[in-house]
């Protein structure tokens, strides 16, 4: 069984610095063995907001893979924006913008979506396709494949319903490689459902999931992040959600892939809480037009 701790959009710059120290300490006490970082490490994508980033990221002492998002292009400022968009990521945070860990039970790519001229959009390039083919398709399917975005490949139950650009052919080389969880952040809200709740010509089931947020910039419900506990051919997901104190779980479901498909065999029902509204992993009833 491997654990997989889901963190997003963190915004340096408007973070609650009680949320951060509480966070750091139920990381460490789920103890994952890798922890996913989907990107929007700042609010601005300032060199202060960068290095309180850095020394946040430096403190979790499990292997990591962070992509970044939209915010991490600064947005103001037209020369960096246009000429040197993710600089002060790489100065800070990393040089490879599409990381990869693998090891013998598990593997997770990461792919950076943020682009300069998509503004809050993002877009995967043919480069990247490519560059996920040779690298997925490469490792044999008894290891579990995660690849992790900023922007997600099945819009939220709430507008906006925009996903990430080149979502179908960059999903042809998913599905051909036998990806089994895209994980993404972006919209503040966490939902997660199979592929074909969106995609209806993707012949595999793949489970998606995305984080919520864990700053202040709140989208209807608390922050929260997720927890993995993969053991094929079960998975559970578990939502540990911010409560103004501590990190609690507030749901869990479990999926078990049955003949490349994911069932869900069981979802607790959300915990509440006298104005907190929890996040309820939704799923998506409604297919692409
Ligand atoms: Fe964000
Ligand atoms: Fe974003």
């Amino acid at each position: 069984m491997r654990r997989l701790a889901h963190i997003s959009d963190l915004h340096f710059g408007r973070e609650d610095p009680d949320l951060m120290r509480e966070l750091l300490a139920d990381l460490r006490r789920i103890e994952p063995s890798l922890v996913a970082v989907s990107g929007d490490l700042t609010q601005r994508a300032r060199r202060r907001q960068f290095l309180a980033a850095r020394a946040f990221l430096e403190r979790i002492p499990y292997s990591k893979i962070v992509v970044p998002g939209n915010h991490d292009i600064p947005l103001y400022d037209p020369v960096r924006r246009f000429l040197l968009p993710l600089h002060r990521w790489r100065r800070y945070i990393a040089a490879d913008m599409d990381p990869a860990y693998i090891d013998s039970e598990i593997a997770l790519l990461g792919v950076n979506t943020a682009r300069s001229l998509a503004f809050v959009n993002g877009r995967i390039s043919d480069r990247q396709i490519a560059l996920l083919r040779y690298r997925l398709c490469s490792i044999p399917d008894r290891i579990f494949k995660i690849v992790v975005t900023h922007h997600p490949f099945i819009p939220p139950p709430i507008p906006p319903f925009s996903i990430v650009g080149r979502s179908a052919k960059a999903l042809a080389v998913l599905e051909e490689c036998s990806v089994d969880l895209l994980l993404a952040g972006h919209y503040h809200v966490g939902y997660s459902d199979d592929i074909q709740s969106y995609h209806e010509n993707i012949r595999s089931h793949i489970l998606v999931s995305q984080a919520s947020t864990l700053s202040t910039r709140l989208r209807r419900e608390p922050a929260a992040y997720n927890v993995f506990e993969i053991d094929p051919p079960e998975l559970t997901l578990t939502v540990r959600t911010w409560n103004g104190k501590v990190f609690v779980p507030t749901r869990e479901t479990r999926y078990r892939e049955m003949k490349k498909t994911w069932s869900r065999v069981y979802a607790s029902p959300a915990h509440r809480q006298r104005g907190l509204r929890w996040p309820t992993l939704r799923t998506r009833r409604t297919r692409k037009p």
